[in-house]
């Protein structure tokens, strides 16, 4: 049984398997990375264990994908296997929609394939890193119990036919897929080939939100076990606000469709996703369980979803629960943003992961087939995206899918091997990577650590769900986005930031950066005030600390977390918003910024953001702190008609031995940019006192290039480089140290340390 906190858990021990070695484990604990203690005081997770290879010491970087034998006929596997050993694959994901094959009815089971095939990609080499096939559902089940079906918010029962057309609270569906969890595990427990267990796919991806009669019920026994008490959750919810007091849980409902111009209470549909979170997590679980209770040795992951378009769960507790984490990560066509949102998600994984490896358990080789417009990879983006991937902590790359599907939904998805075959541009790119990685691998990459910044932008899924509140000033607020814009306005200024769960320790970091966490509780404010408090700097946006956890507004002036500390710690008082983009005819569709208050200061950074231009939220403000300064006002004609002329913007308050800048507006990355170069690429305090972290401080002059992506991996045997150009521009490179490993798309100087990385290209050097 899996247990947090190491408990009865085998994994850590010595391994039962059979196989390769009656007391060679087949997985990995012992890899560098996360060593601060920040990172490894964690009592909350279960101990990290990494799948090794079938290589001779069971090391390298994973590559490969999701592979669906059971969609071609036997006669192709060996043609895969060829082509998988061309191209360097060393892993696959098994089974992660072949339920209805393995167990064809509901007393018939059907392991032969499955045997065959693991057998054959073992004996290549290749591990399998095997599903538990819960995904999708066979027919006969739903035939015989459509009641494990979910429902929608109207009332409609979903059909079956995708995937994951299961409700997470079913009974009856949890019984079949445990049992099935079970079989998976007596049967390759102890196969020497099957290296990991990848649990489910994607959990949440269909049925994230369920309104069947299961989820009520579970909803109120959900409600009961955190709120003990009717009144407690009365008072939570805020029921006196449209006669909504409940006399018992017998009375709690699920946000079912109320009419259409209804709105849901939003502490109700906060606590609805949240229980939508715990339901799937207890679903993983419950299967993790079920097969580590056969098979305790083996390591398990699921594949998250992050990337900055969604907030599925939340992972930051997901990651909790598994052995190693692991992400889906899509490519987004946003031209040249492509990298910088690739990083920015990459980010937030490399947080969940501690500073230890995660894995990338899909992405694409060139399209996908689910948008309007499906565009492919530009020139050099598939090899680059990959090792964008590696320089941002991964140590597995995996596509979805191997073979490009011949029919069914997802047949024009682009894939390892496209339907025209091995003599194709793409595969040779492949090829290409495998070697690639095999080379990063050799040079020692694997297991190296990330090495953080010292500022933090603060992640919370739990804000991410409330701005989507219909009930909120503007419907056009977006956390993950904010984040990303921060995350980009710090590369453009020469710097890379981390992302980290809110809910995580950041206390290590001299900057902490809260785009749109609307939601604080008194602890988080707390948890803020006292990192000031000690020297570190904060910078709060425009619609962060609004609410505390039960979506009630903090009151006596916003942002009122903590019960007024927030603004109290940025010396501000905030009466109302001003909300623009309404565009109704002669009205304005932004404001302009000017000088802040010169008087006040002599500092320069008064005039950083002179010019700038917030188009959606302003916070109208009254300036309280005796010793804050204003560093850009709302000015001119339109700022004046909403009566905001001359009144603070941005401003910046000493608070304890640290600082509290607050971002009154929503600004676009380029005037972001402005403010981190001007306003946050100084000192930051926690700099201040000593004479060597003074000298690491980032200065404008010692920032790098904002044209490059530069990320360093740690061991302790090497630190590796690598630079990506995040732009078209190719760029030059002079004065660089290490020894060159990867130089794709990368010409090397005649001068020694100079080099010109392309559009697309990746230079890693180690020192
Ligand atoms: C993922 C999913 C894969 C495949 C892929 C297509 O969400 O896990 O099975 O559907 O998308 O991009």
């Amino acid at each position: 049984m899996q247990t947090k906190n190491g408990g009865t858990t085998k994994i850590s021990g010595a391994s039962k398997t059979t196989g390769v070695s009656e007391s060679t484990p087949l997985y990995e604990t012992n890899i560098p990375g996360g060593t601060s203690p920040d990172r490894t005081d964690r009592t909350d997770r279960i101990p990290f264990a990494w799948p090794k290879l079938l290589t001779e010491n069971g090391r390298g970087i994973a590559f490969g994908g999701d592979y669906n034998p059971d969609q071609w006929p036997e006669e192709i596997w060996g043609d895969d296997i060829r082509l998988m050993e061309k191209a360097g694959v060393n892993t696959v994901a098994l089974a992660i929609f072949s339920w209805d094959r393995i167990q064809p009815t509901e007393d018939r089971w059907n392991f032969g394939w499955l045997d065959r095939i693991i057998e054959k990609l073992g004996k290549a080499g290749i591990a399998t890193d095997l599903a538990s096939a819960t995904a999708t559902a066979p027919l006969w089940l739903y035939e015989k119990h459509p009641e494990v079906l979910p429902r929608d918010k109207y009332g409609h029962q979903v059909n079956a036919g995708s995937r994951q057309s299961w409700s997470p609270t079913s009974p009856v569906f949890k019984e079949y897929a445990l049992t099935l969890c079970r079989k998976l595990a007596e049967r390759y427990g102890s196969n020497p080939y099957v290296t990991a267990w990848h649990m489910g796919n994607e959990y949440g991806w269909n049925n994230r939100e369920d309104y069947s009669d299961n989820a009520l019920e579970a909803f109120r026994a959900w409600c009961r076990r955190k709120y003990g008490t009717i009144d407690a959750l009365n008072q939570a919810w805020g029921t006196t606000f449209w006669g909504q007091e409940m006399n018992d849980f017998d009375e709690v409902l699920i946000p079912r469709f109320m009419g259409a111009d209804s709105m849901v209470n939003p502490g109700q549909k906060l606590d609805f996703e949240r229980f939508g979170n715990d339901m799937l997590l207890d679903f993983y679980k419950a299967e993790r369980d079920a097969i580590a209770e056969i098979c305790p040795d083996k390591p398990f992951t699921t594949n998250f979803m992050v990337s900055t378009d969604q907030c599925c769960m939340d992972y930051a507790d997901w990651a909790n629960e598994v052995n190693f984490v692991s992400n889906d990560h899509y490519f987004h066509e946003g031209g040249e943003m492509h990298l910088d949102e690739l990083a920015c998600s990459d980010a937030l994984m490399d947080s969940f992961a501690l500073g230890k490896p995660w894995y990338v358990m899909e992405h694409s080789t060139s399209a996908v087939q689910w948008k309007p417009l499906n565009m492919r990879k530009r020139k050099g983006e598939t090899v680059r995206d990959s090792l964008a991937h590696v320089a941002m902590g991964a140590d597995a790359i995996n596509f979805f899918q191997w073979r490009a599907s011949a029919f069914g939904a997802e047949s024009f998805h682009s894939a390892m091997v496209p339907h025209a075959g091995e003599d194709t541009k793409l595969f040779r790119q492949v090829c290409e990577l495998g070697e690639t990685l095999r080379t990063l691998a050799d040079a020692g990459v694997q297991g190296s650590e990330l090495e953080r910044s010292d500022t933090a932008i603060l992640f919370s899924a739990e804000s991410e769900w409330a701005t989507r509140s219909e009930t909120l000033p503007s419907m056009k607020l977006n956390h993950w986005h904010d984040v990303r814009d921060w995350y980009r306005a710090f590369l453009n200024a020469g710097s890379r930031a981390d992302i980290v769960p809110l809910k995580y320790d950041w206390s290590a970091y001299k900057t902490v950066v809260l785009p749109t966490v609307l939601m604080l509780s008194a602890a988080d404010t707390q948890r803020l005030a006292d990192f000031a408090a000690a020297g570190g700097r904060v910078v709060i946006g425009y619609a962060t600390g609004l609410i505390d956890e039960n979506f009630h507004t903090w009151l006596g002036g916003y942002p009122g977390a903590g019960n007024g500390l927030l603004h109290d710690m940025l010396g501000i008082r905030g009466e109302e918003f001003n909300i623009l983009g309404a565009e109704a005819e002669g009205e304005p569709s932004e404001i302009r910024l000017g000088d802040g208050d010169s008087a006040a200061s002599a500092d320069s950074a008064v005039s950083v953001l002179n010019g700038a231009t917030t188009r959606l939220w302003q916070n109208d403000v009254n300036v309280t702190g005796e010793h804050a300064q204003v560093l850009a006002t709302y000015a001119g004609e339109t700022a004046d008609e909403w009566d905001l002329d001359g009144t603070a913007a941005v401003t910046r308050n000493p608070y304890g031995a640290g600082e509290a800048y607050f971002v009154g507006c929503d600004l676009d990355v380029s005037d972001l940019t402005r403010f981190v170069r001007g306003c946050l690429a100084v000192q930051s305090p926690k700099d201040a006192p000593s004479p060597e972290s003074a000298e690491s401080a980032k200065s404008p002059e010692s920032a790098e290039s904002p044209d490059v992506l530069h990320t360093v991996r740690k061991s302790p045997e090497a630190t590796f480089d690598f630079y990506l150009p995040r732009g078209k521009k190719e760029i030059a490179l002079h004065g660089i140290e290490g020894e060159p490993i990867v130089l794709f798309r990368t010409e090397q100087g005649e001068e020694s340390g100079s080099y010109v990385v392309h559009r697309n290209g990746v230079l890693v050097l180690r020192r």
